[in-house]
């Protein structure tokens, strides 16, 4: 391995609208401690000596601004760069790994909308791709007991099943993969998608497994849950001004 392949690139999907999270700025852009949530999960993964390129695929219509972004929040010298995103997560993580160099072999995928995940999370997620795992996700047990329903929004829905909770993980971002095999799996899913297949998978690890490959959890942190709702700012704001408060994060 040269010193390239040797450092991890990392894709930052940050292209959504944040509907679930109300009216607003779409959800990347929005603040958190007065720094927009995509800077700090930007920021996250810059703490990691893993992690020598990050690219952003930002709103299609909002790069220039992005870009404006990232360069007013210094980023220890890290290797930034902006990328129009798509019209869905799936999309805006193939456009984003389209422009990482050919010779990177290792590559995360980090939601924007994480903006706190520890660094030891993103180590331990690339150490794992480099001792061998060609898909490794973080992951977390589960609080509630799951049920699966035959959905109907709004009614009663009939409950099918409960999944036995100790078999069940919450899975996080970063998620890390072999280079060729996220490209792979991407490529053969836009192909399928084309010719009318299967739907945009909510995560990249399902995307390997739905092609037959081998995907590995590794410990999560309940930090590096995602903004999605509301309540889930309310949170982030905490946990923030914690860190702030006891070590000058
Ligand atoms: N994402 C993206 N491109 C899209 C849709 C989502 O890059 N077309 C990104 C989001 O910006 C986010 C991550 O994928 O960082 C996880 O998606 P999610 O939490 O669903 O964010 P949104 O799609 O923005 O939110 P919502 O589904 O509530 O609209
Ligand atoms: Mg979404």
């Amino acid at each position: 391995m040269n010193a390239t392949a040797a450092v991890a690139a990392a894709v930052v999907p940050a292209a959504g609208r944040g509907e679930r999270l109300g009216p607003g700025a779409p959800k990347a852009l929005r603040e958190l401690g007065g720094v927009p949530l995509l800077v700090h999960a930007v920021r996250a993964l810059a703490r990691s000596r893993a992690v020598g390129l990050v690219v952003v695929a930002a709103p299609a219509d909002g790069v220039a601004e992005v870009v404006g972004l990232l360069d007013s929040h210094g980023l220890d010298g890290k290797d930034v760069r902006v990328v129009a995103g798509g019209a869905t997560r799936q999309e805006s993580v193939r456009l984003g790994l389209a422009a990482i160099p050919a010779d990177v072999e290792i590559v995360l995928v980090h939601d924007a909308a994480r903006p706190l995940v520890p660094v030891e999370v993103v180590d331990a997620v690339a150490a794992a791709v480099r001792a061998g795992a060609e898909a490794v996700v973080p992951a977390v047990p589960l609080a509630d007991t799951v049920k699966r329903v035959e959905p109907n929004r709004g009614g009663p829905e009939p409950v099918l099943d409960t999944p036995d909770r100790a078999t069940l993980r919450a899975v996080q971002t970063p998620q890390g993969f072999r280079r060729e095999t996220l490209a792979e799996v991407h490529e053969k899913a836009l192909t399928e998608e084309a010719a009318g297949g299967l739907p945009p998978v909510t995560d990249d690890a399902g995307l390997v497994e739905r092609f037959g490959g081998r995907v590995v959890v590794v410990p999560g942190h309940e930090e590096a849950f995602k903004v999605t709702r509301p309540l889930d700012l309310v949170l982030a704001e905490a946990v923030l001004a914690r860190r702030r408060a006891s070590d000058g994060y």
